[in-house]
């Protein structure tokens, strides 16, 4: 059997078991995927578990994409690029990291038709879901992208990192920021079910806003995006979707049809409330 896992923490409610599940019957392959709880303390001595048990590749969320990315013994261009990694490959006594994550999210805006060339974005958050979005965002043509996070010298670090038209922006100094086509919400603050204070001034909502996050995790945002007047509010399932679609290529050299496999997934998140 073929051993696949997610690691993060908290994991319980990962869908990605159920997504993994899914593109394996599209194509017949047996697969074995399971959710993992590891968080930062704990992440190398269940990986090193996992390998022994024959795992082959494993895909990380939160809070350990930019730690995995440190401990891979090699990166794909796209993960050293971001310092990201989502998806490791098992290779000997070695992982692979790499980061599907960016064009993930690019494949879902562009589903929904948002275009963002030309387009002045916020990015709220600067850890590892953050850093692999916001060089996708950046190569889709932004025309600025700003970056804010609660701890300033991290949105500092990752604007350093990305072009000359990215730019850090202290989380207070929103307000005063101008309007904005596109706010992405990549922080992890929704795990926690509290209030989203929404950043931006009262007269300034953007057309769009998207949530990395899905289900209960994206619901703060969400709420507090639609009360402030974003007309065009999502979550990130179908983010989930593409960037599990591109991980499962990576291990199994074909690429399965994302469609039903989100259709279904958007049907029991709604039923689940
Ligand atoms: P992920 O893989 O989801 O990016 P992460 O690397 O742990 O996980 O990053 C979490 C992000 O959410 C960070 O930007 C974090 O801000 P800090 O850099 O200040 O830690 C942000 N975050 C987490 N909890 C938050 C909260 N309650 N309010 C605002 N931002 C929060």
């Amino acid at each position: 059997m073929n051993r696949y896992a997610v690691f993060g923490q908290p994991i319980a409610h990962s869908l990605s078991p159920r997504i993994h599940a899914a593109f394996a019957a599209q194509f017949g392959i047996a697969l074995d995927y399971r959710a993992i709880e590891a968080g930062r303390d704990s992440f190398e001595a269940a990986l090193a578990a996992f390998a022994r048990d024959g795992g082959c590749g494993a895909n990380v969320t939160l809070p350990l994409k930019e730690d995995a990315a440190a401990f891979c013994s090699a990166l794909s261009e796209r993960a050293r690029r971001c310092g990201s990694v989502n998806t490791l490959i098992h290779d000997g006594d070695d992982w692979v990291g790499d980061s599907t994550d960016g064009i993930g999210l690019l494949r879902d805006l562009a589903r929904h038709d948002l275009d963002l060339r030309d387009r002045r974005v916020l990015l709220l958050g600067a850890g590892g879901a953050a850093r692999a979005a916001a060089f996708a965002l950046a190569d889709a043509g932004a025309r600025e992208l700003v970056v804010a996070n609660r701890t300033a010298a991290r949105a500092q670090a990752l604007a350093g990192a990305l072009h000359a038209r990215a730019r850090a922006c202290a989380w207070d100094a929103l307000r005063h920021a101008g309007t904005f086509d596109l706010v992405v919400n990549a922080t992890s603050a929704g795990h926690a079910g509290d209030v989203f204070e929404w950043p931006l001034a009262a007269d300034e909502a953007p057309a769009a806003g998207y949530d990395l996050s899905y289900g209960k995790a994206a619901r703060p945002f969400l709420v507090a995006a639609r009360a402030a007047g974003v007309r065009d509010a999502r979550d990130g399932l179908g983010m989930l979707v593409e960037q599990a679609a591109e991980s499962f290529e990576r291990w199994h050299g074909v690429h399965p049809d994302t469609a039903p496999v989100h259709a279904q997934l958007r049907i029991a998140l709604d039923a689940r409330g």
